[in-house]
């Protein structure tokens, strides 16, 4: 199937990070179009018939999100462009805002207007240096072009775009205590409600939307809610991106019509290319390191035996006993020769060391699956841990003020839940867990794809 670009269709012009090639290739139309043209409720209203859904993890939908926004006289409202992008295997933002940052500047400008917001940020994980430099070029030639400041085309909208650098804190991610460090305060989730919509950043309602939903508004506004809404299927509308990494032959970043199966994304040329060196296909996580992991004999057929494509619905379907998530896009994948015990300790140590601290389950429960796990990885495990590590994660899930702890047991739970022989390999294999390489198809055979 021919591939639709909405987000990239452009990126590889060249000159297309700045301004005169941008606007010469049909840039800045979206916010005419929704100055001149459409009231702030109007647009809005184009937003929730697209059937966007957040790009950052959860998939809530966009234009609901933005319609729960508060909005008591006098007060102003804000909108934050969640750009932290710190989840492990999760780079997609990132390419929109290093190649075509003026797309983010013109959703922000016309998602702003919606919200009735005159002033707007975007709050970057500090790591992205070089893109701050790169956006607030954007904004600065945004601003010289005139689709910034006051009265913007005449209409007598008012708005101004900064950016924050945040410090390398994956927790600054998580909505609340992003606002919380956009205010200058340490990165710690707030207790909701209130969410932010009725009490935002300095208590002023706000809303908080991912760098691709915020792109995403310009196509819808350029070609109109309804032909968005018709490419997809089903509450999976648009495209999406997807960062592609691990045993694939082609990593990168891709736009994808979500009616294309996982077979297709990893096998065809046009994306993933394939697994290297013709090994076979063992497991993905495709939504970003916190969502489930995937043995390949569930990933390209669901339990009932159902194709699986890539969208919300169908990368769910079964829940977590036997699906698993869209999340963020960040897709990865693991050839024959990975070991998933190592996999999950790695994982379990980034958590841990990310946790913010506030919530016992999350701040002891974390660094406790970690040491256990790592007992297990160098071959000093007994097969009691396996049965501990189920029930830790288990109290850790639910328990926390963010979802972090969510974040944290999930992948430990799909571990133990798909490869619980290969945990119990490695206790009854102490030797060999610290002199083989970790090439462990030999017992993970019938879960295996073949090349
Ligand atoms: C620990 C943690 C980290 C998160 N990191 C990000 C992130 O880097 N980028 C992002 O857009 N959302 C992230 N989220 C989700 C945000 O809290 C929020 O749901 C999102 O920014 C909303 O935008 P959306 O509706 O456009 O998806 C994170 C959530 C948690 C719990």
């Amino acid at each position: 199937m021919a591939s639709i670009k909405l987000l990239l269709a452009n990126d590889k012009v060249e000159g297309i990070r700045y301004y005169e090639a941008y606007r010469k290739h049909g840039g800045y139309t979206a916010v005419e179009k929704a100055l001149k043209t459409l009231t702030p409720d109007e647009v809005t209203e184009e937003v929730k018939k697209s059937g966007l859904r957040g790009r950052g993890g959860a998939g809530f939908p966009t234009g609901m999100k933005w319609s729960f926004l508060a909005k008591p006289e006098g007060i102003p409202r804000y909108l934050v462009c969640n750009a932290d992008e710190s989840e492990p295997g999760t780079f997609k933002d990132r390419y929109l805002m290093e190649f075509i940052p003026h797309l983010l500047v013109e959703g922000m400008i016309v998602s702003s207007y919606a919200l009735g917001a005159n002033t707007s940020y975007i709050y970057i994980r500090g790591e992205y240096a070089w893109i701050v430099n790169i956006l607030e070029q954007a904004i600065a030639e945004a601003k010289q072009n005139g689709w910034l400041g006051k009265n913007i085309l005449g209409t007598g909208f008012d708005h101004e775009i900064y950016v924050q650098r945040g410090a390398g804190a994956y927790i600054c991610g998580e909505e609340t205590a992003l606002l919380e460090s956009l205010e200058g305060k340490r990165g710690n989730p707030r207790i909701k409600p209130p969410f932010p919509a009725v009490k935002g950043l300095w208590d002023s309602p706000t809303v908080v939307n991912n760098v691709e939903t915020i792109a995403a508004v310009v196509p819808i506004m350029n070609h109109g809610a309804e032909e968005y809404a018709k490419i997809g299927v089903g509450r999976s509308t648009g495209t999406k991106l997807i960062s592609a990494c691990g045993n694939i032959n082609k990593p990168g970043v891709y736009e994808i019509d979500m009616t294309i199966s996982v077979e297709e994304f990893i096998y065809s040329d046009e994306y993933c290319g394939g697994i290297p060196k013709g090994k076979r296909l063992k497991a993905c996580i495709p939504g970003g390191s916190s969502v489930p992991i995937v043995p390949a004999n569930l990933l390209f057929k669901t339990a009932k035996g159902e194709t699986r494509y890539m969208n919300y619905e169908s990368l769910s379907d079964g829940g977590f006993e036997t699906g698993t998530m869209m999340g963020s896009g960040g897709f990865i994948v693991f050839d024959e020769d990975q070991c998933v015990v190592r996999h999950t300790m790695t994982l379990a140590h980034f958590y841990n060391h990310e946790s913010c601290g506030q919530c016992s389950p999350c701040r002891e429960g974390t660094g406790w699956m970690y040491k256990i796990l790592k007992n297990i990885e160098y071959g000093k495990g007994k097969m009691s841990d396996i049965d501990l590590l189920w029930d830790i994660q288990r109290k850790i899930e639910g328990n926390t003020i963010c979802p972090l702890g969510d974040a944290a047991a999930w992948p430990v739970a799909a571990a133990i839940r798909h490869f619980r022989d290969e945990f119990e390999w490695h206790v009854t294999h102490p030797e060999e867990c610290l002199t083989r390489n970790f090439g462990l198809a030999h017992y993970a055979d019938e879960r295996l794809i073949p090349a």
